[in-house]
């Protein structure tokens, strides 16, 4: 039995395609259909449901992710990120439970001109990367069968993506109007299916430690960009803009990239590449994405109770409630939503506002 933490994000949406054949118990923050609630900042509820359940695993992937959010709020960054991780290892420790820690590239200061390994000291420099970090270190301390994965630009979450390549897509497939990705900042696309599968190896290995679980090679925002349009044959739509163009709460190192240096050498694996994977999995999203032509104009006090509060200036809303966001304008804020009216689309296509 592995018991799942953070189950309902964008990693998580993949969980029962690659742990097919496992028993998961799936645990967020809130409860959804067959997720439990579990909020891992509660100490006693971790020990309840870990010692109850009694997993071999648990898969901790639960975490405030909003980089600019972490670095607006301290306190919810730690105790989310850091502390909320201290419980579950405390748990993890108590009943001799393996954990698979989901932490991130982002811990170095980006000065290495060359891929981090497993191997470079971490030094990171925004509040996110810094309370994963703190959360590896709990792991370390408290719980001797442990692994962690840090894990790159992460995309996936099919028809729910409405993270970096989620939104690039349906921008290309938007009105001809340019896209800009910034082409200063670098990293390695992390395909969640492939982080999945490496951390599956990784549980059947007993060889603990820490890895860096991202595809291979490594490239900026832009080339992402690039490569989702040519896939959507939208091409000559991305333009290359500098990070300074894009003011952000939280400061970025220049470089994320790293390699899957230690699963590599001792033969647990190769990570495919970035574009092999972004191309499997822009087949899916597209498979995914298609719009039912059924979709009607709608207020946003029309929408049913939870999903008012999700929806974006743009986003697509089928007859009966939010279907999926396909379309961003950044800076717009969800709360200045008054009334949105979506046209009949064709499946793939657009949603126009
Ligand atoms: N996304 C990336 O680019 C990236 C890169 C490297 C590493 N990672 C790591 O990978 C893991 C999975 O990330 P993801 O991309 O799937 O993120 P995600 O989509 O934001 O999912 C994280 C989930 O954790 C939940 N959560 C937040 N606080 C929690 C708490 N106190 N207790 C239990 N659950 C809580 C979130 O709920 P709400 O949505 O309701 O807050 C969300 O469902 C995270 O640990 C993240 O740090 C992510």
């Amino acid at each position: 039995m592995i018991l799942v933490t953070g189950a309902s994000g964008m990693v998580g949406s993949h969980l029962l395609d690659v742990f097919s054949e496992a028993e998961l118990y799936r645990t967020d923050l809130h409860a959804a259909d067959q997720i439990h609630a579990l909020d891992c900042r509660n100490r006693d509820q971790v020990m309840e449901v870990i010692g109850r359940v009694r997993p071999h695993v648990v898969l901790h992937m639960g975490a405030e992710t909003d980089v600019d959010r972490c670095e607006r709020d301290i306190d919810h960054a730690f105790r989310s990120n850091a502390l909320a991780t201290l419980n579950i290892a405390l748990a993890c420790q108590r009943f001799d439970v393996t954990l698979v820690y989901v932490s991130t590239a982002g811990v170095f200061d980006g000065k290495k001109p060359e891929p981090y390994t497993e191997f470079d000291l971490p030094n990171p420099v925004n509040v996110y990367a810094t309370s994963k970090l703190e959360g590896e270190k709990f792991v370390q301390s408290f719980v001797p069968k442990h692994y962690i994965v840090r894990a790159g630009w992460m995309f996936g979450g099919k028809g729910k993506d409405k993270k970096f390549v989620g939104k690039i897509a349906s921008m290309c497939l938007e009105s001809g109007a340019e896209i800009k990705a910034v082409d200063d900042k670098f990293g390695c696309p992390t395909y969640a299916v492939d982080l999945l599968a490496a951390v599956k190896t990784l549980i059947q290995s007993d060889f603990y430690g820490i890895y860096h679980l991202v595809n291979s090679g490594s490239c900026s925002r832009y080339d992402v960009a690039v490569e989702i349009s040519r896939f959507l044959g939208k091409t000559g739509r991305v333009v290359p803009v500098c990070s300074a163009n894009f003011p952000l709460s939280a400061p970025r190192p220049r470089s994320e990239a790293s390699r899957p240096y230690k699963f590599e050498l001792l033969g647990l694996g190769r990570m495919r590449t970035w574009r092999e994977a972004l191309v499997d999995y822009l087949t899916a999203w597209q498979a995914a994405a298609a719009i039912p032509a059924s979709a009607v104009a709608v207020t946003a006090s029309a929408l049913p109770p939870g999903n008012g509060a999700e929806l974006w200036k743009g986003d697509a809303v089928a007859a009966g409630g939010l279907d999926k966001g396909v379309f961003w304008n950044p800076g717009e804020r969800r709360d200045e939503l008054e009334a949105v009216k979506v046209t009949p689309i064709a499946p793939a296509a657009a949603a126009v506002v």
